[in-house]
Formats: structure tokens, C-alpha cells, sequence
């Protein structure tokens, strides 16, 4: 079977990495980790990757004057190891317009909040402060805007009376974990495609059970 080179960039412990690694390691799961590199040398997930046997390469931002050379590095060890989609799983760094508009429709990202509501930092601990009755996480591909393009998958999450910044996290994290993996199998499978701003989808149960918060007496 013929599979779709990874690349997953991280900046920090790495559990999606995990997630992904794990997924790969199933003969029949539709791609493969091509390479990891972390902007951070003391990046946990290098390890994870090292103890996987997967290529973990550091191209540490601060050895660059400028973020153009930064990414010029980075993307000749995406080219250097084959690379067709780009996953970014807990990558601190932003990216420039001209990279992302190099791997346009060929990088994603994993959020914790249900875009577009909630970008950038504290999703959690925003969410719990607004009352919102549901946290989540997002799979979406990366445009040049800070959590920003057309979204593949989403997982909604209650938030509990006593929810804290720390539980949610925890809580949503497990589903992060389920729907990267996923969201790279319909990639892989060419079960999604962007048309305009959004995702269309292919022989894909998009679900058609809503959820209610707080549940209805009756
Ligand atoms: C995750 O919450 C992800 O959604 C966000 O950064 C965190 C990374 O966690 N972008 P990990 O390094 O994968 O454990």
C-alpha cells in the first residue's frame, strides 16, 4: 500500500506525535512518519520519535537572524525526506505567509478549541471564562493567518460546573488524540479536498447526532 509521507513538527512533549506514531504503526493505516523536527532541542517528542526508529531532526529557531531563514532550513529537511503533508502538532512558531503558501492544501494543524472561535492561546481557560458550554479541538488546514483555514474535523466537548483550565485541557486532549490520526487517514485517503474556504468530503460520515448542554429534563 502505497503511503503519504509525514512530516510532524512539534515544539514540546509531543502526545498527538504519539498518537500519530501509534496510528503508523498499523500495516494498514495509510501513512507514514517521514521525519520529526522540533524548533526546541529539548523537545520531549524527539524522544518519542528516536524510541520509534523515525528521523528526529532539531532546527533550533534561535540559531537563524531571521524567521525567512529559520523556515529555509526547515523546508529543505521537509524536501531533503520526501515530505507530502506537514503535520503541525503543538508547533510554537509562526509561520510566514511565503512557507505556508508553499505546503498550501499540504499542512495542517491541530487546535484545542472549536475554530473559529477561541484562536491562539488560553482556549481553555477563555472558554470556561465566557460559560461556553462546549470546548473542542480542530484539525484544519493552515493558511497564513494564525489558526486559520478550512476546517477537517472537529470534536466538541461538554464543559463540566467545576471544569478547570486543567481538566478541560486533560479531557480534551483524549479527543485530540483520536481526531488527528483520523483527520490525516482522510487526507491520505483523498477522502477531503479544500473547494474555496472549506472542506468537501468523500464517502464520509459527517454524524448526525447533536448534543445538548445541560442535558433536557425531558
Ligand atoms: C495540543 O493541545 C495541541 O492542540 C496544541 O498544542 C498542544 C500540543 O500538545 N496545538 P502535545 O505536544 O501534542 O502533547
Amino acid at each position: 500500500m502505497r503511503k503519504l509521507k509525514l512530516a510532524v513538527l512539534i515544539s514540546g512533549g509531543g502526545t498527538n506525535l504519539q498518537a500519530l506514531i501509534d496510528a503508523c504503526n498499523d500495516p494498514s493505516y495509510p501513512a507514514e512518519i517521514a521525519v520529526v523536527v522540533s524548533n526546541r532541542p529539548d523537545a520531549y517528542g524527539l524522544e518519542r520519535a528516536k524510541s520509534a526508529g523515525i528521523s528526529a531532526e532539531c532546527v533550533d529557531h534561535k540559531d537563524y537572524e531571521t524567521r525567512e531563514d529559520f523556515e529555509d532550513i526547515l523546508h529543505d529537511r521537509l524536501k531533503d525526506h520526501d515530505v507530502e503533508l506537514v503535520c503541525l502538532a503543538g508547533f510554537m512558531r509562526l509561520l510566514t505567509a511565503t512557507f505556508v503558501g508553499k505546503w498550501k492544501d499540504r499542512m495542517i494543524n491541530i487546535h484545542p478549541s472549536l475554530l473559529p472561535s477561541y484562536k491562539g492561546l488560553h482556549t481553555h481557560a477563555r472558554a470556561i471564562e465566557d460559560g461556553v458550554r462546549f470546548g473542542g479541538c480542530t484539525v484544519h488546514f493552515v493558511r497564513p493567518e494564525m489558526d486559520d483555514g478550512p476546517i477537517i474535523m472537529q470534536a466538541a466537548v461538554p464543559i463540566d460546573a467545576n471544569e478547570t483550565e486543567d481538566s478541560l485541557a486533560k479531557k480534551v486532549l483524549t479527543y485530540e488524540h483520536t481526531l488527528y490520526p483520523e483527520a490525516v487517514r482522510l487526507v491520505a485517503e483523498g477522502k477531503v479536498r479544500v473547494s474555496g474556504q472549506k472542506c468537501v468530503f468523500k464517502d464520509t460520515d459527517l454524524g448526525s447526532v447533536g448534543l445538548i448542554s445541560p442535558v433536557p429534563a425531558n
